[in-house]
């Protein structure tokens, strides 16, 4: 049978990431949301950045949580519930288990084989925890474990994920937390801070190419993935900061005018012209807070790091006061 011989091999493509990359490239500021980069790959490469010197964030919300974890304890509460938003990060969700000492964890990701890494990992040092994940993405419905409601619950969104999403998004997507975790619930999320533009620019186009890698990945995953055509060197890495709007913006912009196919739809850009392909919003103080508070969530507690590049902040999901 030389049909099937011949054949190329099968891949399971996402039919969202097919309609987000046809769909995004054909806006008039094309974009492709950053949740895409994750591919086998993408994943390895996000875990290179985070071992990189010029990005701190990782290690300075990891030093963070070391250096507050009794006072984070004290203030959060032991026991009870901690549902990790995404997929376990091998040092900070052990990190704040010790700490909190949850009685259940469960983990959201909409990867199953994250979540079983992240369960296997966890459970040879902590025998007594029940761990219940959950394969869903958490923008979307999210039903949690019956005996977990009557329990006091925290939810745990470290990283600073929550600077992927435009605020209206994020406001929604805090809401959204709340409602899953409801009333009187806690959460503990990691924002990143602004800086000196320098720094933010070189956390996100590191001298050893690996924030360019991850970047360029995506084109790899759309050539290989949706049988795209786009040339080896049309695109180039670039991260820029955006003053007016308080975020990094990494795009993929076009060295020279260049045609390709994607799913044998054609695509023009020329050359300067952008694929804008992540947002890193960046939050000052009284900005961090007011985005928890318009998503529902009253701020307790915040622990930053000496130079203040990064904060760990504590809030709860308090009943509504509208008055005075
Ligand atoms: C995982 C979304 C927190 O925005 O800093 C790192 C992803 N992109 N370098 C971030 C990322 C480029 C990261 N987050």
């Amino acid at each position: 049978m030389q049909e099937t011989l011949d054949a190329a091999p099968q891949i399971h493509v996402d039919p969202q990431f097919r309609a987000d990359v046809l769909n995004g490239l054909k806006e008039p500021i094309p974009a492709i949301p950053a949740r895409w980069f994750y591919d086998h790959r993408g994943s390895q490469l996000f875990d290179a950045i985070t071992r990189l010197d010029a990005y701190y964030p990782t290690r300075v919300e990891t030093g963070i949580m070391r250096a507050n974890a009794t006072a984070i304890a004290a203030a959060a509460g032991t026991g009870g519930a901690m549902v990790e938003f995404g997929a376990g990060s091998v040092t900070k969700t052990p990190l704040m288990i010790d700490a909190l000492d949850p009685d259940h964890y469960v983990p959201i990701d909409i990867s199953g084989d994250y979540l079983r890494d992240a369960a296997a990992g966890l459970m040879a040092d902590h025998p007594d925890l029940a761990i219940d994940p959950i394969e869903a993405d958490f923008t979307g419905p999210v039903d949690l474990p019956d005996e977990i409601r009557q329990m006091p619950r925290i939810g745990f969104f470290p990283g600073s994920t929550i600077g992927n999403f435009v605020p209206r998004s994020a406001t929604d997507l805090l809401r959204h937390f709340r409602d899953i975790l409801g009333d009187g619930a806690k959460l503990l999320i990691g924002m990143d801070r602004i800086k000196d533009v320098r720094r933010l620019i070189r956390a996100y186009d590191d001298e050893e190419g690996v924030t360019a890698a991850f970047n360029m990945n995506l084109i790899t995953r759309i050539n290989r993935e949706l049988d795209g055509t786009i040339p080896d060197g049309a695109f180039a890495h670039e991260a820029r900061w955006n003053e007016m709007l308080g975020r990094i913006e990494m795009h993929l912009v076009a060295t020279r005018d260049v045609d390709f196919t994607v799913e044998g739809e054609p695509f023009h850009f020329a050359k300067g012209a952008t694929i804008h392909t992540e947002n890193s919003h960046k939050y000052g103080p009284r900005a961090a807070r007011t985005l928890l508070l318009a998503g529902g969530w009253t701020p307790t507690h915040e622990w930053t790091d000496p130079d203040d590049d990064f904060a760990l902040i504590l809030a709860e999901a308090q009943p509504n006061r509208f008055a005075p």
